[in-house]
This record gives C-alpha cells, structure tokens and sequence, in this order.
C-alpha cells in the first residue's frame, strides 16, 4: 500500500473519506460535498443509522454532482477518546472498508494535528497487510482493488517526514506477519536462518550458529529439543548499533520453534497446524530488528533466537532424559512438549554470557495456560523489574499491543525443583505460565530482565482492528515504541 500527504482540497478522483463527528453537522469539505451532491451526504447519513458513533462507517458511490467514485463517511464517536489507538484503527477501518471496494485510490481528509494524521496513515497501512502467496485461484473479483491512501492535511510535508520512521516500522511488522504465516515445510530452522541474513542490507550484523558450534559452547537444552528434526539447530545473533561504540546494548531473546509437534509427549491432532507459528517469539525478535535498523534508532541492540523444531522421529529425546545445559544448570524433561523454556534456557544465557547487555527481554508463544489467562488481548508480563514494567505497559497501551503483569514468586520456583537434576521443564497442572517464566528466570544470571509469553497475540482466528485473520505482528510496535521512548540516546 502506497501512503502519501497532500494539502487539503477537494479529490477529484478515486474515494473520498470524511471523518464525521458524532451528531455533529458536515463543516469544511465535507460541508462542500454535501452542497456539490445537492445534499445527498447529508439524505443519506438521515435514511441510514449512521450518527458519526466510533468506527461506523456510511459507503456513497458515484454521487452525482461530483467527479469522485464515492464517499465514504467515518464516524469518529465524540471527542472524549483522544487516545493514539483510536486514530490508528481509524485509519486501519478505512482500509479494511475499501480494501475490495473497487476504489483504488482513497483520499482522507484529516483536518486536525499532524498527530492524528499520522495515526490515521499508520493504521491504513498496517491494515493492508496480506498473506496470499499460496492463493492461486483466487477470482479477480475477490482482490484487493485498494493500492493508495492520500492522507490530506494541512501538513502533508512534514507528515510525510515523520511518517517515513513508521513506515520502517510497519516494514518490520510485515515481516513477522510474514514469517508467522509462512508453513513449517517452508520455514524451518535452516531457511530462517536464512532469510535473517536479508537484514544485513539495512546494516544489521548477522551471526549464524550451527550444532557443532552449540555443541561446543555446551547448550544441551537447545540441541535436545532440535535433535529429533532432519533439520539442523541454529542460533542467531543480530546486532544493530546505532549508538556510541561503547554504550552497553539492550538485548531481545526469542523463541524460534518452526513446528511444535510436542515431540515424544505428542500433541493431540486437532489444532495442531497453529504450532507453526510456535516461532512468533523469534519472528517478533526479527520483525523488531527490521524496524529498529529501518529508522536507524540510536541504540545498540542485540538480538538472539533459537531455531529449533521440535519432532518426535528415532532420535528424539525422551521424557526422562536428562540434559547439561550451557549455564552448566541440568534439567529432567518430563514433557518433550515444554520445549521453548529449554531453547530459551541456552540463547538467554548466550545472550547475558557474552554481551552483558542492560536487560533482556524474551518473546515466545510459551505456554497454552497464557491463554485460559488473558485470553488474545494482553501477553502475559513476567519481571522483577517495576522500570522496565510501567515502560512496556506505557508503550502497550500507545501502541494497542498490550501487557499485563503477571507474579514471580520463590514459591512457584520451588514447584521446578527436581529430585534427579537441578530442575525439571514442567510445573505441573498449576500455574502453568508462571512455572515456565521461574523457569527461565534461572537462566538471566540476575541480568534484568522481562518475559513475554505471546502465545494468545501473536496469531488470530479472527479479523482484527489491524491485521486479517492470521500473524498479528504483535510485539514490533510496543517494543520499537518501548526503545524509542526510553533507550534513544
Ligand atoms: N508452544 C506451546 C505453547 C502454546 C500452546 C502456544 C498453544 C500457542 C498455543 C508450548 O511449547 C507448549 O507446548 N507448552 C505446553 C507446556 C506444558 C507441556 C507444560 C502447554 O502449554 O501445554
Ligand atoms: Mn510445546
Ligand atoms: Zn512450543
């Protein structure tokens, strides 16, 4: 989608989209186009139910009277909900009710701040996003037909100026979608791997570790998971320095499991095509990069994942096994299908062992329990620190990518203690995404640090006030906030 500002007259051509205000009178040109139609805006805004309530919408096409396809009314509910999401998902409604409309082009006329503009630009284009690489025989009729939105402003240069960081960031979203939508006999560990390295065009580091060099730095806990696939484990690091050589890097750590079968502990059939987006952790690590690179933030980051994918075969291993990880801790795996905690265990202790960054934040679609919790609207939040907590619950609640804390505790730690090595990778049936986040807390060495398990966002069954149904790209957007806002220099 083509996204561009311009100042405010009136289209002559394409959809034309005003924004109304709940039962108040058309004014600027919106008022123009209802005296241009002989007051056919106005006829059809009192024959229908639209009142200008939030997010209604009211489709005019071909008026007569004016050159335009048609107009399409917005409603913007009253004035109280001031709040960056509302423009954002403005702008995604707008999109999503033109998108097969026939309309090419669209002209939204915002005469407000450049803020809201923005907002408005953002939310159309993160709505545009389409996964149908596969869809062969879609007819004609059913695609696509929306490729340009001009936002009108009193501002359009400098709205285009700032617009240009959000647009590197929607690239990083797109990616993640992307990479989540993509089946595991396409994105496996190898090819991941792979198509990480396209960041090195946007200057980012890329670094590739295979099972031989694993096996030396002693990561037991990440190979044991991948042991059972034809495909080989990788680890890789990303590194993004926009900052003095010298300032010490904040760290991202996700999870990369490109299909999650449960191994030996099989998983049960039905469903179990969602686990190849069982990688949304790394996925969200790579899309985050992407964004950070594409604005050149000045920080410096390094990002690791672990590419794994989790199969039972001859050389799986098994529940009872009992594996050396690289802190030297060992565990028991009781649940070949508790596996990200063991892939996380290796790449966050990696992760603080070599690059002492500030904190260090995981992703991964960890634990099923996140869900029966919080359901697909907030990820679950996992830290010690209150800092770095009140910083993702700000950036979670101006991005729409939300957070909610959830409990640490040495009582739930004691559930993962183990007779036969130094833990064990299950909890038991209670309090399932807190045993897995103690889990990994053993393995930060005290660094700060936060999880996020993302296993309710990253994907939707249901079209969404951003994205269609499928990879959501949650977690680019809250995190490139969260750095921009507190970890710039
Ligand atoms: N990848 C799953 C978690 C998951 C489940 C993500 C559903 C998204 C949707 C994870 O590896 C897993 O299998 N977790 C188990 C842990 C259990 C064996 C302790 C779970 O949640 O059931
Ligand atoms: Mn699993
Ligand atoms: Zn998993």
């Amino acid at each position: 989608m083509q996204i561009n500002f311009a100042s405010i007259e009136m289209p002559e051509n394409g959809a034309v989209v005003f924004l109304v205000e709940k039962d108040t009178p058309f004014s600027g040109l919106a008022a123009e186009a209802d005296a241009a139609t002989s007051g056919a805006l106005g006829k059809a805004r009192g024959v229908s139910r639209f009142t200008g309530a939030s997010g209604q919408t009211l489709d005019l096409v071909a008026p007569s009277g004016l050159s335009v396809e048609r107009i399409l009314l917005v409603g913007l509910g009253d004035q109280t909900d001031k709040s960056e999401t509302k423009w954002v998902e403005l702008g995604a409604k707008i999109t999503a009710s033109l998108a097969s409309s026939g309309s090419k082009q669209a002209s939204v006329i915002v005469d407000a701040d450049s803020a809201i503009a923005l907002g408005v630009a953002e939310g159309a284009l993160l709505r545009s996003y389409r996964f149908d690489k596969y869809r062969t025989k879609e007819p004609e009729t059913k695609k696509p037909t929306l490729a340009s939105v001009s936002v009108l402003t009193s501002r359009p240069q400098e709205c285009s100026e700032m617009f240009a960081a959000r647009a590197r960031v929607a690239d990083g979203v797109f990616h993640t979608r992307d990479l989540i939508s993509e089946p595991a006999n396409i994105l496996n560990p190898e090819s991941f791997a792979e198509d990480i390295k396209s960041l090195a065009a946007l200057g980012v580091d890329v670094e590739v570790l295979g099972e031989t060099e694993m096996k030396k730095l002693g990561m037991g806990a990440l190979l044991g998971v991948g042991q059972g696939s034809a495909f080989e484990s990788q680890l890789v690091i990303m590194r993004w320095n926009g900052a003095a050589k010298d300032d010490q890097p904040i760290s991202f750590v996700g999870k990369g499991v490109t299909f999650d079968t449960g191994g030996i502990s099989l998983k049960p059939g039905p469903g179990m095509e969602q686990m190849k987006w069982d990688m949304g952790g790394a996925g969200t690590v790579v899309g985050l990069m992407k964004a950070l690179a594409g604005r050149k933030a000045k920080v410096n980051v390094v990002a690791t994942v672990g590419l794994v994918e989790n199969m039972p075969s001859s050389t799986a291993q098994r529940p009872g096994d009992v594996v050396t990880s690289m802190s030297g801790q060992t565990i028991e795996i009781l649940n070949t299908d508790a596996e990200g905690r063991l892939v996380l265990a290796d790449a966050m202790w990696y992760t603080q062992d070599r690059f002492k960054p500030r904190f260090m934040i995981d992703l991964a679609t960890l634990t099923g329990a996140i869900i029966t919790s919080l359901g697909h609207e907030h990820a679950g939040m996992f830290t010690d620190s209150d800092e770095l907590s009140r910083q993702l619950a700000d950036a979670g609640s101006s991005t729409g990518d939300k957070v909610w804390r959830m409990p640490l505790h040495a009582n739930y730690d004691k559930l993962i203690d183990c007779p036969t090595a130094d833990m064990k990778n299950i909890g038991g049936s209670a309090a399932g995404s807190i045993t897995a986040a103690q889990f990994l807390k053993r393995y930060t060495n005290d660094v700060p640090w936060v999880h996020l398990d993302i296993a309710g966002t990253v994907w939707s069954e249901k079209d969404l006030p951003l994205s269609e149904k499928g990879g959501t790209g949650f977690g680019v957007r809250l995190l490139d906030r969260f750095v921009a806002d507190n970890y710039e220099s």
